[in-house]
């Protein structure tokens, strides 16, 4: 394996590989272990073309943790904004030596044409609404923290699939790694391609809750739609909000995630939020030793 674009990219056995690594890389950063050696002379570029707080920071400490140079580029203050291609940044962080780039941009295949240009890995941090690998591994790593298994589990995904990357790459990952995925969602927010998907689809939370092991909220994108296409957040929030009482309705140790950020009030209550069954938290504390795993098995090697 040599880039990390998509989870449609990993077989069984591989993405098993990331999440045992990853238990194993766990106790990296705890008093007893602040860091390890692993990737000490190798540089690892952040470049940023979109906003973010988890991912970003998660994979610098991630390769610090590894020791390796952490570049951090940020489209907002460079070069781009005079007009430099994707391809010319990119070739300018090569020829300073990076042995990984992790790109997030706006544009979905942005992460697979870098892969074409430079010599080192391409590790995809979330390409427009096509996907975003890490995230999904890490919710994968936390449900079979939090549960003990993947195979037969029953994962309900609600919310804005259609412009979500996290959903995409979390059923590829999902049902390669033998979990069952319901999508949840109105007809307005799923891509007319979903029933390509190798899930199920949904227009009624209510009746998905009870036979729910997983339910994974999204945020509607805004930022992603015109204006008018933007759903009432009190009817929003009526039909596909998860509230206390709809928490009540789902099996008793069913969990809640989120991939984040999160909306209160609109996908999710904060009742829910703040609720030990939701591992919101817990996915960002296991987003950092699951992103030091693929740093180490993608550039571990001499
Ligand atoms: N989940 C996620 O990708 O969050 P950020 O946008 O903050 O990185």
């Amino acid at each position: 394996m040599r880039h990390l674009l998509s989870t449609g990219d990993l077989s069984r056995d591989e993405a098993t590989l990331i999440l045992d690594t990853a238990e194993e890389l766990a106790q990296v950063g705890d008093r007893s272990v602040k860091k390890l050696p692993t990737l000490r002379g190798r540089t690892v570029v952040n470049l940023f073309y979109e906003d973010s707080t988890r991912t970003r920071t998660s994979f610098e400490l991630a390769a610090k943790r590894l020791s390796a140079d952490v570049i951090n580029f940020s489209a907002k203050g460079s070069s781009v904004s005079k007009g430099e291609s994707l391809k010319d940044t990119a070739l300018t962080l090569q020829a300073m030596g990076a042995d990984g780039v992790v790109i997030r941009h706006s544009a979905s295949g942005a992460a697979h044409r870098l892969a074409n240009w430079v010599d080192g890995s391409v590790l995809n941090a979330g390409d427009g609404t096509h996907e975003h690998p890490t995230q999904a591994l890490l919710d994968a790593f936390t449900m079979r923290s939090r549960l003990g298994r993947l195979e037969g589990l029953r994962v309900a995904i609600v919310g804005d699939i259609l412009h979500s990357r996290v959903a995409r790459s979390n059923v590829l990952l999902l049902t390669t790694l033998g979990a069952h995925v319901t999508l949840v969602a109105p007809p307005t927010l799923l891509p007319v391609s979903v029933h390509t998907w190798p899930c199920e689809v949904s227009y009624d939370l209510d009746d998905v809750l009870p036979k729910s092991d997983v339910v994974m909220l999204l945020r509607v994108q805004a930022e992603r739609m015109h204006e008018s296409f933007f759903p009432s957040e009190r009817e929003y929030s009526r039909r596909f909000g998860l509230d206390g009482e709809r928490l009540g309705r789902m099996p008793q140790d069913a969990i809640v995630m989120h991939p984040g950020p999160m909306v209160r009030g609109m996908e999710i209550s904060a009742e829910v939020a703040d609720s030990p069954r939701c591992t919101v938290t817990e996915q960002v504390a296991n987003g950092v030793s699951l992103r030091m795993a693929v740093l180490y098995l993608l550039l571990g090697g001499s």
